[in-house]
């Protein structure tokens, strides 16, 4: 019997929501100034409750097919030459891999797509779902963030306004118009507390999530964390599945497996704030980009652990660069701070990032990775006993990581490289 855990749904959604746009001032709480504005416009215009929700959802994550922080600022910016096209794609075919999102994975598709090329009555709540978040994305890149919001007030409303007919259905416009006289919408769009006040009064606001749909939407972040970079696509995929066989063999229960896997898809979720000319930079980083790098756990941590129900999750993820003797980062954190899940985590980490290519070097063979690891175990970093079950299980692990990996390796090669380079040589319209 496993033993069912759950988050709160609001709490979860929200906090990836704020991963995604973590990377940059310039469009932080992009996707969640969106949604709170999809919501708005989707409950005036007395859509359903699953409607609604499907809504929300698709605009709180509608970008997540935007991989790295150079895509997510061009798209946010409007630049005029690039495809937008690409990021709707992947966006939707990482919807589509959880039962949680796939109900909301068309409206993702079609979030840039104009009206005047829908075939379909707007009556479609998939029609109705994409223009509304084209509609809220659009209003939310429309603000400068360095101004007054109610003196854009104006600007904004005939901005919107001049778009009704061809490119967004007149219908959602006029709801937006409505809603849009009174103050409070403005002042909520932009306000500090806007997590806040969707936690309380938005969408799920009573709703847990649990295991299964916690399982689905890790898996998902495990790709957008990895597919940043081809020298990742694979890392956090190889991270948790190695994680899984220490697991197993130190005996842990099927709901902590679970719990190891999700972590591991997690771990380097705090990636997400790290610029890709840092990730990918070929050769050694100099200290301020090691720096960069060294925010990337703290991040996982933060937006793990204040989701509440995933503190165990939270700690084996984001401790992964600890070290026993209390020189690992950015917590410091020694020996007996970090537990048997932690401990599992730095050596699944290291472990499959010496397995894998890098822009400096290319993948180890098994003799380098025990002797690496062995050191490391001298040197009072990683536990013995998880090294030990390791090297005794070598060929086992490193197998089973290996075709886990190929499987991500597809993913990433048939859809996420291929699509992106299409985009890439596309025309400019
Ligand atoms: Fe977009
Ligand atoms: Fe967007
Ligand atoms: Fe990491």
């Amino acid at each position: 019997m496993i033993h069912e855990f759950s988050a709160p749904f609001s709490n979860f959604v929200l906090s990836l929501s704020d991963a995604i746009d973590i990377a940059s001032p310039d469009i932080a709480l992009h996707q969640m100034r969106t949604a709170f504005i999809a919501w708005k416009i989707a409950r005036a215009a007395g859509l359903s409750e699953r409607e609604i929700n499907n809504i929300y959802l698709a605009a709180i994550f509608h970008d997540i097919g935007a991989l790295s922080l150079e895509d997510k600022t061009r798209l946010h910016a409007g630049q005029k030459n690039i495809d937008v096209n690409a990021h709707c794609i992947l966006g939707e075919e990482l919807f589509t891999l959880s039962s949680l999102l796939r109900p909301s994975a068309r409206i993702v598709r079609h979030h840039h797509r104009t009206w005047r090329s829908w075939d379909e009555p707007i009556g479609n709540p998939d029609v109705m779902g994409a223009q509304t978040v084209f509609l809220a994305d659009t209003i939310e890149r429309s603000i400068q963030r360095n101004e007054y919001i109610l003196h854009q007030v104006d600007d904004i409303r005939s901005g919107i306004a001049s778009l009704a007919g061809p490119i967004m259905h007149e219908d959602i416009v006029d709801v937006f118009m409505r809603i849009s006289e009174h103050e409070d919408f403005w002042l909520d769009m932009v306000s500090p507390r806007l997590y806040s006040l969707l936690l309380h009064h938005g969408p799920f606001r009573k709703n847990e999530i649990f295991q299964k749909d916690i399982f689905s939407v890790a898996s998902i972040f495990r790709h957008l964390v990895d597919f940043k970079s081809r020298f990742t696509a694979t890392h956090s995929t190889g991270v948790a599945q190695c994680a899984v066989m220490l697991s197993r063999h130190l005996g842990f229960t099927d709901s902590e497996t679970t719990q190891m896997e999700i972590a591991g898809y997690f771990h380097d979720l705090g990636k997400l704030a790290v610029p890709n000319s840092v990730l990918e930079k070929p050769g050694r980083l100099t200290k301020r980009e090691f720096e960069i790098i060294k925010q990337h756990t703290y991040f996982t941590y933060t937006v793990l652990s204040t989701i509440g129900g995933l503190d165990l999750i939270a700690e084996w993820a984001a401790f992964h660069h600890e070290k026993l003797d209390g020189s690992g980062y950015p917590f410091h954190v020694r020996a007996e701070k970090i537990n048997i899940g932690a401990r599992i985590m730095a050596v699944a980490d290291i472990f499959t990032a010496l397995l894998e290519n890098r822009p400096y070097r290319s993948g180890m063979t098994l003799d380098q990775i025990e002797r690496i690891l062995s050191a490391q175990v001298a040197n009072h970093a990683l536990d013995k006993l998880v090294v030990d079950i390791l090297l005794d299980n070598f060929k086992g692990i490193a197998g089973d990581v290996m075709a886990c990996q190929k499987e991500s390796e597809t993913l990433f090669e048939m859809k996420f490289a291929k699509i992106k380079k299409q985009a890439s040589s596309a025309p400019v319209a």
